[in-house]
């Protein structure tokens, strides 16, 4: 198993400090589990009502990070409408498909979060013109600015824009009701995806919000739905009962007329003023990806927006700030932290590799994560690749893993391994072209070697 680094040269202790929100709770330390959606929930065709239902492979998944000593968990994007998903097999809280079995599996879901200590947050999002043509020919956006070019194969439907009275029935209400079903079934709080080119990303940059209403034109119209989600989810949930309100934003867009730094610093002055628990640091769209480097001068600094970063985060007084995407390092970690860019460290793909990454961190028994035998400037097979070790993590709970959070989840720092995926992934790229040419959605991830399901 190869690594980034392998000596310890500097103490993670400053990693394992707690971080305190401002309504209340406390994590045990500053590691976040980024959100990476999952893709395994159920899709049924036939039933709509029970699309977007927690698996097994959820449960199991999560059973493993709950093991992994991180100070907040998030969840994968739960999308708040049915219809307007990032993928098919999104979890997905909505009024219509309310009922017994979907809190039960969602009550699981928190706890297998928290066995060892973790916040549990959902991220809540709904997924606009980056819907599926094949999930929903003609989603929401804020504005009818339709998105070029093909994801797995399938492109994207012309977008309807929200009149003002829809902005509040099919958004605002639906944020409200999942956060209110998160809180009530035992989630410690919510992050609003405002990131990556979603919908409330589609609002706040002027790449696709070309509305001359009070939603669009200037920042603080621009934003102005996020506040008004925020204003109607505290209407519920007040922040004295200590349930967490966060968000995830882009720190900068790289696509044309996109959210600059300087906007994003002073969208997250107003989230500071609103109350906001958290902000996470992030960027990019499915217009222009950026999670690789983009820029040479953060190259040696690991994290992919610490520039941004750095610029934004005077802005936070009572806001917790995390940072996510491109730590592998300990140093850098710790760095990023002293140097005053950040306060918590978000991990995406370095956790499916290791579920416990944060743990062995802290215990000082790894200074990286590991070093996979992938080009790690190409999202894209990354991305496929972190999607099929989750499925691997999920076949077992951890008991049937013998209390090992890697067990079963292949090594793709092991070049052979890498072949025999890339020879693996002509098969699959056979089924997606196969699927997307049907104009039906591609549900679920590539499936691949590792332990049988118990
Ligand atoms: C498989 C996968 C799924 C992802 N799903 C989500 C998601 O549901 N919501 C989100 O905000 N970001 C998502 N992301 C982005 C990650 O949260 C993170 O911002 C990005 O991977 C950069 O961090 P990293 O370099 O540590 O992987 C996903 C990334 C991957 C690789």
């Amino acid at each position: 198993m190869k690594r980034f680094c392998e000596n310890l040269n500097v103490s993670p202790a400053i990693l394992g400090e707690h971080l305190k929100f401002r309504s209340g709770r406390e994590t045990q330390n500053r590691f976040l589990k980024a959100a990476l959606t999952e893709r395994v929930s159920t899709y049924d065709v036939e039933n709509p009502k029970k699309h977007g239902l927690p698996t097994d492979y959820i449960l199991n998944l999560y059973d493993k990070w709950g093991h992994g000593k991180f100070g907040t968990i998030l969840t994968g994007n739960v999308l708040v409408d049915p219809t307007n998903l990032e993928s098919a097999g999104n979890a997905i809280i909505f009024k219509e498909g309310d009922g017994e079995e979907r809190r039960s599996l969602f009550s699981q879901w928190a706890k297998n979060i928290k066995q060892d200590g973790a916040l549990a947050v959902v991220q809540l999002s709904h997924g606009g013109r980056q819907t599926p043509v094949t999930v929903e020919q003609n989603p929401w956006s804020a504005s009818d600015v339709q998105l070029a070019g093909e994801r797995r194969f399938t492109p994207f439907g012309k977008p309807v824009p929200l009149t003002v009275e829809q902005i509040k029935t099919e958004v605002i209400d639906r944020f409200v009701f999942a956060a209110k079903f998160a809180y009530e079934t035992g989630f410690d709080g919510v992050e609003l995806h405002a990131a990556h080119g979603y919908l409330l990303a589609q609002f706040t940059s002027p790449t696709t919000n070309k509305r001359t209403d009070q939603y669009g034109g200037s920042i603080a119209n621009r934003q102005r739905i996020i506040l008004e989600i925020y204003d109607a989810i505290r209407e519920v949930i007040p922040a004295s009962t200590g349930f967490l309100v966060g968000i995830k934003t882009n720190s900068v867009e790289f696509q044309e007329q996109g959210t600059t730094v300087d906007d994003a610093k002073e969208m997250c002055q107003v989230y500071e003023e609103k109350g906001f628990d958290f902000v996470e640091l992030s960027g990019g769209t499915y217009e222009k990806l950026a999670f690789h480097h983009l820029r040479d001068s953060t190259r040696s600094r690991e994290a992919f927006f610490l520039e941004f970063a750095e610029k934004i985060r005077p802005v936070f007084k009572n806001t917790v700030v995390y940072l996510t995407g491109g730590f592998r390092t300990v140093k850098a970690m710790v760095e990023a932290i002293e140097n005053g860019a950040t306060q918590g460290i978000g991990l995406g793909r370095p956790i499916t590799a290791e579920p416990d990454l944060p743990k062995k961190i802290l215990e000082g028994s790894v200074a990286s994560s590991i070093k996979n035998a992938l080009d790690e400037n190409d999202f894209g097979i990354t991305n496929l690749v972190s999607n099929t070790q989750m499925q691997q993590m999920g076949r077992t709970t951890f008991q049937q893993a013998e209390q090992k959070p890697t067990y079963g989840i292949s090594d793709f720092s092991d070049e052979a391994t890498v072949q025999r995926y890339n020879e693996a992934l002509k098969d699959y790229v056979v089924y997606m072209k196969t699927l997307a040419g049907e104009n039906k959605p591609i549900h679920g991830v590539l499936v691949f070697e590792g332990v049988q399901q118990a």
